[in-house]
């Protein structure tokens, strides 16, 4: 692949917080961005220019595809024949969307490069789930098996008698049943894998839950050490195999005996927000140079510590202090409504 001198143009499909932190850090580049999507969002407000259209609208995504250089995306919850209509211009390929988005694909995909999932069983419908119950035993998290996010799409099964309600509560199936893993902790790998293959690590952050939703992520993080290398080299395996380029990132329970795969997504993540400020180059920017065929740039860390904290909903009003805070760098979405559990902005809190 060429490389993308500054002054191109990447089209990011999505107009979330990612987007918006991948058009700043294209921007310090000399790049623009062009956002689709069918409604604005916090992308919008760095955008050079935006195009308003289906995620599944084929003829409106190659019209926005010839205005641009390069095409990425921001989340995975969209349809993957339309992106792949829109071929080699896609990066990371439509093949990594497809995987990642489906928590059946991308389970069989790990397991056959030699990872492993919890304990899991397919669920189609109502009945296959007492089966499941049968053979994943409880307790249990049924998920489903596409567009979950944030915690949504998922219901804790404590005894088979919760079936019915757990059933209800994602809205019927197709789902993945999953034994709970008793982790001591969570982790991430997040990667950057260029156009020629060279792969960049950065160091895994230990990643801690409030209700499903992430809300702190820190590195170093020591009690995560013994499970490190083993996830490292089942992330590199992925990102090969996929032939991945840009950001991919893998989530990893510390469990009794040994790295636990949760899930992957096949682009920048919120584990991985503290890379602004915390490492050399931040994954925005190490996704943005991946895209366009540059070289990566360096991962190590730039602090003695560094902690990324979600402001979710209400805690966003908590702004005007956390500006005034020494070594707190606050990042505001721009989004005008806090509601609960929506992902208004973080902060990084960095000791040098
Ligand atoms: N099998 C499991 N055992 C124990 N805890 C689990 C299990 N599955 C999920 N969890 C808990 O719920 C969190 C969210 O689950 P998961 O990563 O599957 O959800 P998600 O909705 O795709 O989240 P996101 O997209 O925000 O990462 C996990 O990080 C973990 O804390
Ligand atoms: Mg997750």
């Amino acid at each position: 692949m060429s490389v993308l001198p500054p002054g191109a143009t990447i089209g990011i499909i999505g107009s979330g917080q990612l987007g918006r932190m991948i058009g700043m850090a294209a921007a310090q580049l000399g790049y623009r961005i062009h956002v689709y999507a069918p409604e604005t969002g916090p992308a919008n407000d760095v955008a050079f220019t935006h195009s308003r259209g289906a995620y599944d609208d084929i003829d409106a995504l190659r019209a926005f595809a010839r205005q641009v250089d390069v095409v990425t995306y921001e989340f995975e919850n969209i349809a993957a024949a339309p992106i792949a209509a829109l071929g080699d211009k896609v990066r990371p390929s439509a093949r990594s969307l497809e995987i990642a988005q489906d928590r059946v694909r991308e389970k069989r995909f790990v397991e056959a490069l030699g990872g492993t999932p919890a304990r899991w069983a397919e669920v189609a419908d109502r009945a296959a789930l007492d089966a499941a119950i049968a053979s994943v035993g409880c307790p249990a998290v049924l998920k489903t098996t596409r567009f979950g996010y944030d915690g949504k799409g998922q219901a804790r099964l404590m005894a088979a008698g919760d079936a019915d309600a757990a059933w209800d509560a994602i809205g019927g199936g197709p789902a993945v049943l999953e034994a709970f893993v008793d982790f001591s902790a969570e982790f991430s790998v997040v990667l950057a894998r260029g156009s020629d293959g060279a792969v960049a690590m950065y160091p895994p952050p230990a990643n801690v839950h409030k209700d499903g939703i992430l809300d702190t992520s820190s590195v170093p993080a020591p009690a995560i050490e013994p499970w490190r290398a083993q996830a490292e080299a089942l992330a590199a395996k992925v990102a090969e195999a996929l032939d991945h380029v840009g950001v991919l990132t893998l989530e990893f329970f510390c469990g009794p005996d040994g790295a636990v795969f949760n899930e992957m997504a096949p682009r920048v993540h919120n584990s991985g927000h503290w890379t602004i400020e915390g490492a050399e180059t931040s994954q925005f920017e190490n996704h943005v140079r991946a895209v366009l065929g540059l070289p990566l740039g360096g991962v190590g860390l730039t602090a003695a510590h560094a902690e990324m904290t979600n402001l979710i909903g209400d805690d966003v009003a908590a702004w005007p202090a956390l500006m005034a805070e020494s070594g707190a760098h606050l990042h505001l979405y721009g989004k005008r409504e806090a509601r609960p559990g929506r992902k208004m902005g973080h902060v990084t809190r960095i000791e040098r």
